[in-house]
This record gives C-alpha cells, structure tokens and sequence, in this order.
C-alpha cells in the first residue's frame, strides 16, 4: 500500500473500531492531551481515566497546575506510580504558566524542551492537542511498523529508530492527523498486539510483510540478551548411610544471601581434602552428577554436583550455625537456593 492507501485504511477502521468517548478526546487541547499523554506513558488506558478527571478538575488548565503546591500533585499523583512524571509534569506547567504566557510550544523542538517531553509526546501533543500535523512513535506504533514493512533489528537501535521515524512521518497524512494518530495507538493497543496480533480484523493485512512472511510474532525483533560470563563451580552432596546430607548456609550477602546450599568446591581436589580433613573419611569414591545450570542476571553459573556416601555423620568441629546435616525424608523449614532444591529432590528418589 502507498502512504495515502495505508491511512485510509487505518482510518476507515478507526471510524468504526476506534476509541472514541476517552475524556482526553473530548475538548482536546494541548494541556489535556499533554496530561493524558504523560500518564499513559507507563499506565493503561482503564487505570488513567479516573485519574485524569480527577486531575482535571483540580487542576483545569496549566495555570492551575502550576500554582498547585507538588505534595498536592503528588498526593493526586497516588497510585500511578513513576512519580518522576508527576514532577516532571509540575515543572513544565511552571515554565509554560510562568515563561511562555500560559501557552504551550507549537514546534515538536519546542515540546522537547520541556521535562518529561519526548519526540513522540511531543507528536502527540500537536496532533491531537493543537492541530498541528507531527508524527508519532511510541510502542505501540514502532511495533505496527516494524510488523508491516518487516524491520529487521530491535525498535531501540538507533539505525532502526530513525527508519521507523521516516516511515512514521511519511505515513502520517495531510489531512485527518488527529484521527490518524490516534487510530494508530488503537490499533497496535486493540488488534497489532504484542503476543496475539488479531491479523483477520486488522485493516493493513493486505500490505503486511511480517504476515505475509508468516512471521507476525518474530517482529520487533527481541534485543539480544548480553553475553554474560559463565562461571563453574563444584557442589558437594556428602550423604551419609543414615539419609542426611550436609549443607552450608551461605554468607549474608550475595547470590543465595543466607540460603542453604552444598558447600561448594573450585575443583574435585578440594573436595577430597575438605572430606579428609573435616569429614575424617578415608577412602572416597567421588561420583559426579551431570551438570546443572542456573542463571542469574549477570553470570550463568555451571554447577558440577559431586555425590559422595560417608559413612558416619561427623560434626567434628564444625560451627552448627553454619553447617547443617539434613534429613532427606523430611521437609526442614529452611530457605534453600533454586539449584539445590532439584538437587536434594533427586537425592530423595
Ligand atoms: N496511549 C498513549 N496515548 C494514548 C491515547 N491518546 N489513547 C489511548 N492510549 C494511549
Ligand atoms: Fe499487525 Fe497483523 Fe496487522 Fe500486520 S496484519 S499490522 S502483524 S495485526
């Protein structure tokens, strides 16, 4: 589809399955939509409403909102969370009352020097507030596009991101922007969603690379997880012929802060010291487990589980807050880390 066929489209849908009765539609302006705007950012629609006609007869224009002291903006505020948007919205309304005579910037540069403003807001602040045409991009719209043209690359890479602002602007029309752009939230809200895009009753399927690719759910591409390091570990399961096994509880602070856990071993040497040392055993007959492996958000680690049977349980000198021999045919109230849950679990068959 060309640009003008695309926003037909969206806009024939718009007119019937639209949203159209939001009280941020109703006497639009650039303050209304601006509020609206900056509580949608992080906020569903069906949690905003209330909030914003409450806000909006506290606080009807950027005056008001401007003299308000911010505990009372804050106190309004209550609930939605992302506070640093509540002060951002305290401030611009004191630049705007105060520095520009109550009226709000009518070029998207101007917008974006106000706190809390960004490119897209700013579009939206003109398009739907001031009858200015300006282009938008928030999720929902960037995930629309990269579905219909089938851009590849995550929508937060720069390359990408000034692709889909070309797109955007190209797409919006002459006419109708205010419509358009709303419909365009709509849609990516309603029909192009993020798991389950409902592609029979969506207007632009004809056109749809990433349907037509038969690959709706592939785009926006999924930033690549970091390459985070692996470390490796051993972990000791001592058993004794009674049904117990030793655990350690872990320091304070760190992974399993003050969970129990196996002791744990750089390498099998270790092992058989520490159990001819502190366990008093003579002859060991190590048997390593296949690997486990856990991942935390900085490192994967791989554990190396080592069973070994003792035959007495030993305490030697060993503190007890620290070192626990425990019962496998029952369930000791202890925290223990997610590894050594499935490790003691296979112990027990
Ligand atoms: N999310 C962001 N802006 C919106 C709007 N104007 N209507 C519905 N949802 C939105
Ligand atoms: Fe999204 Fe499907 Fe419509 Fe393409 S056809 S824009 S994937 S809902």
């Amino acid at each position: 589809m060309n640009s003008p066929a695309f926003s037909r489209a969206v806009l024939d849908w718009f007119a019937h399955s639209g949203r159209h009765h939001l009280p941020w539609q109703e006497q639009p302006n650039p303050y209304r939509v601006w509020v609206s705007e900056i509580m949608l950012q992080q906020t569903q629609v069906s949690t905003v409403i209330p909030y914003f006609q409450k806000f909006m007869q506290h606080y009807p224009d950027v005056h008001a909102l401007a003299s308000a002291p911010i505990d009372e903006v804050l106190h309004l505020w209550t609930g939605l969370g992302y506070y640093a948007r509540a002060r951002n919205l305290h401030r611009s309304a004191g630049i705007v009352s105060r520095d520009l005579g109550g009226e709000f910037p009518r070029t998207v540069e101007g917008l974006c020097a106000l706190p809390g403003i960004g490119r897209s807001t700013a579009g939206a602040i003109l398009s739907l507030g001031a009858g200015i045409r300006a282009p938008i991009l928030d999720g929902n719209v960037k995930r629309v596009l990269c579905r219909y043209h089938a851009i590849p690359g995550w929508p937060d890479q720069p390359a990408v991101q000034k692709k889909l602002w070309v797109i955007a602007e190209e797409a919006t029309p002459e006419q109708d922007f205010a419509a358009y752009t709303q419909a365009m939230m709509d849609l990516g809200a309603t029909v192009c969603t993020r798991s389950k895009p409902a592609c029979t009753s969506c207007p632009l399927q004809k056109g749809c690379q990433a349907l037509a690719q038969g690959a709706t759910k592939e785009f926006p591409h999924r930033k690549p997880a970091k390459a985070i390091p692996t470390r490796t570990t051993h972990m000791l399961m001592c058993c004794t012929a009674s049904g117990s096994v030793l655990l350690e509880k872990r320091p304070p602070s760190g992974i399993w802060g003050g969970l129990w856990s196996f002791p744990e071993f750089a390498d099998k040497q270790q092992i058989e010291e520490f159990c001819q040392q502190w366990l008093g055993m003579q002859k060991l007959q190590l048997e390593s487990w296949p690997l486990v492996k856990h991942t935390f958000s900085h490192f994967h680690l791989q554990i190396t589980p080592v069973h070994i049977v003792t035959q007495a349980q030993t305490d030697g000198v060993m503190e007890a807050e620290r070192w626990l021999w425990y019962p496998l045919d029952q369930t000791v109230p202890v925290g223990l880390a997610a590894p050594v849950k499935e490790l003691l679990r296979r112990l027990q068959e």
